[in-house]
């Protein structure tokens, strides 16, 4: 699987790119009970605990990939919650109730990051941003049109595991963007120690992309394409499905925007991972049911072989392989199963 970067424009159809990401790093999200949700996508989906850190509230699970893959914050009633020196992580009214909580997207290194937050601050194409420092990443947290909350980080650290592993005093701390000189190295790990946890019924391999159904198709492909950066690399003919691609090739694509059906509510709708192969697939959802775990729906399409599971909140996560690398028509599809089909 090579993480090779792919040289992208500055510029795609005359519209200014800023982020340009490599691919997806994480998603995180807001779950109702932190120790549930943990033992769940530990013990049946197969992450393994990396770090915790009991004074926000939230654990990160993964494969090995990125420092996580999956991340989650116990639900704040919407009281705020401090990081290091008083930083205010958590402002107030924020993560009162489950759900998505923001997505990663793993820039190449902090020059391009913090070049492309100067250029788009510029030009206005950012509003409501917030940087951090993650001790193993720098981090600017925005919103997409739909309000999802996009994080676009750089890696500081390669090898990650040695400063944050177990639980954790508070991580989290201010960072000013360009404050320090900006390193030109990609610190993300190009060979990484991937860990599967045995006994789960699911060994996923990483994380690759999230699914949503956008209120305004237009307003969010412009959002993900602009000051994300990312390449549109799939287009349903009807326009009703848009895939959009990082730099790295070896991703099929990043962020998937499915056109949600009329009767359907627009939002978030999962994240998805992706497995060795169909046949671990087939075993994985075998391995699922003869333990009892709920299947939410299965799928055995032309173009994929992939099961989806509703964590204790009910949020979606899909275990996915590929069968072929083209994208199939889905046009024809019912648009409820487009989501769980592209
Ligand atoms: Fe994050």
């Amino acid at each position: 699987m090579s993480l090779q970067t792919e040289a992208r424009p500055g510029k795609s159809a005359g519209k200014e790119t800023y982020f340009r990401p490599r691919r997806l790093g994480h998603a995180n999200l807001w779950v109702n009970n932190l120790k549930t949700s943990e033992t769940f996508y530990n013990k049946v989906c197969g992450f393994t605990v990396e770090f915790w850190e009991p004074d926000l509230v939230a654990t990160f699970l993964g494969t090995g990939h990125t420092p996580h893959d999956i991340g989650m914050i116990e639900v704040t009633g919407g009281k705020a919650r401090y990081g290091r020196d008083g930083l205010l992580q958590i402002p107030e009214g924020v993560g009162a109730t489950k759900g998505l909580g923001h997505i990663a997207f793993e820039v190449a290194n902090e020059k391009e990051l913090v070049e492309a937050y100067f250029k788009a601050k510029k030009a206005g194409a950012i509003a409501n941003e917030m940087s951090v420092d993650h001790q193993i990443a720098h981090s600017i947290y925005t919103f997409d049109p739909d309000g999802n909350c996009t994080e676009f980080y750089c890696d500081t650290v390669k090898d990650w595991r040695k400063v944050i592993h177990g639980e954790m005093s508070l991580i989290t701390g201010n960072w000013t963007p360009g404050e320090t000189e900006l390193f030109t190295d990609g610190r993300w790990d190009p060979d990484p120690e991937v860990r599967l946890v045995k006994e789960a019924p699911v060994h996923p391999r990483r994380v690759t992309h999230v699914v949503f159904k956008p209120k305004d198709m237009g307003k969010m492909v412009d959002y993900y394409t602009g000051l994300g950066g990312l390449a549109v690399v799939h287009e349903a003919k009807d326009r009703s499905i848009v895939c959009l691609r990082g730099s790295v090739p070896a991703y099929r694509y990043t962020v998937a925007l499915v056109q949600c059906a009329g009767d359907e509510k627009p939002g978030y709708h999962a994240t998805a991972f992706e497995l060795a192969s169909p046949a671990e697939v087939d075993a994985a959802e075998k391995r699922c049911k003869a333990g009892g775990i709920a299947i939410e729906r299965s799928v055995d399409h032309a173009s994929k072989r992939a099961f989806f599971l509703l964590d204790p909140d009910g949020l979606r996560t899909e275990y996915y392989a590929r069968k072929t690398p083209d994208f199939a028509d889905l046009s024809k599809e019912p648009a409820k199963d487009r989501a769980y089909l592209i």
